[in-house]
């Protein structure tokens, strides 16, 4: 995307409840594909104030915060410390977009050649890495969706995602590419609507 575009893009950022205003006029068939809600992303850039009540921070780990959740979507903000990054995982077959509200972030991706979940063996290979940035949202390739998002040390900064996962899942496998092994995880949120999950810890 051209300088003056994104530029453009970074000047007409929209409050929070826009874009979930917007999320909730859309049909199912909406997220079936991934091409719409990652243009949808892409011209509603959100504003990092409006997201305030939603922004946690864990030195341990990155957390999770849920912002609305239906039938058809979670949209959760996720909050990076400097160096913080995601396991390797899966999105139980789920479609998933991405968008940096603060920061810039790289999305590595994996080629999956085999997986044993019952024995806990995989086999995976980097494939590419993309910059994740607010002008530059990304959908997960549902045909490769195995990946991880880092926020880079060397940048010094703290970040802030959007997801949207369609539908809403509470468990993905997790994977380590150096060791061969994967599992299941239960997924949770530390905050839900703007307050702490009780129990989260
Ligand atoms: C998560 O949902 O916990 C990880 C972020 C992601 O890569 O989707």
């Amino acid at each position: 995307m051209d300088k003056n575009l994104t530029e453009l893009i970074t000047a007409t950022r929209v409050p929070i409840a826009d874009l979930v205003a917007k999320l909730r006029t859309l049909p199912a068939s909406a997220f079936n594909g991934v091409e719409q809600i990652r243009s949808l992303l892409e011209t509603m850039p959100v504003d990092e104030a409006s997201l305030a009540p939603y922004l946690t921070w864990d030195r341990q780990h990155y957390t999770r915060n849920l912002i609305d959740k239906t039938d058809l979507y979670e949209l959760m903000a996720v909050c990076w410390e400097v160096g913080q990054n995601s396991s390797v995982h899966n999105h139980r077959d789920q479609n998933c977009w991405m968008a940096a509200a603060v920061g810039k972030l790289l999305v590595e991706n994996f080629h999956l050649e085999f997986q044993d979940i019952e024995a806990g063996t995989c086999r995976l290979l980097a494939s590419n890495t993309v910059e994740l940035t607010a002008a530059h949202p990304c959908a997960v390739d549902p045909q490769e969706p195995v990946h991880r998002v880092v926020n880079p040390r060397e940048l010094n900064q703290r970040a802030v995602t959007l997801h949207v996962y369609s539908r809403p899942f509470d468990t993905c496998v997790v994977y380590s590419p150096e060791q061969g092994t994967c599992g299941d995880i239960r997924l949770h949120y530390n905050t839900a609507f703007g307050k702490a999950v009780v129990g989260r810890h």
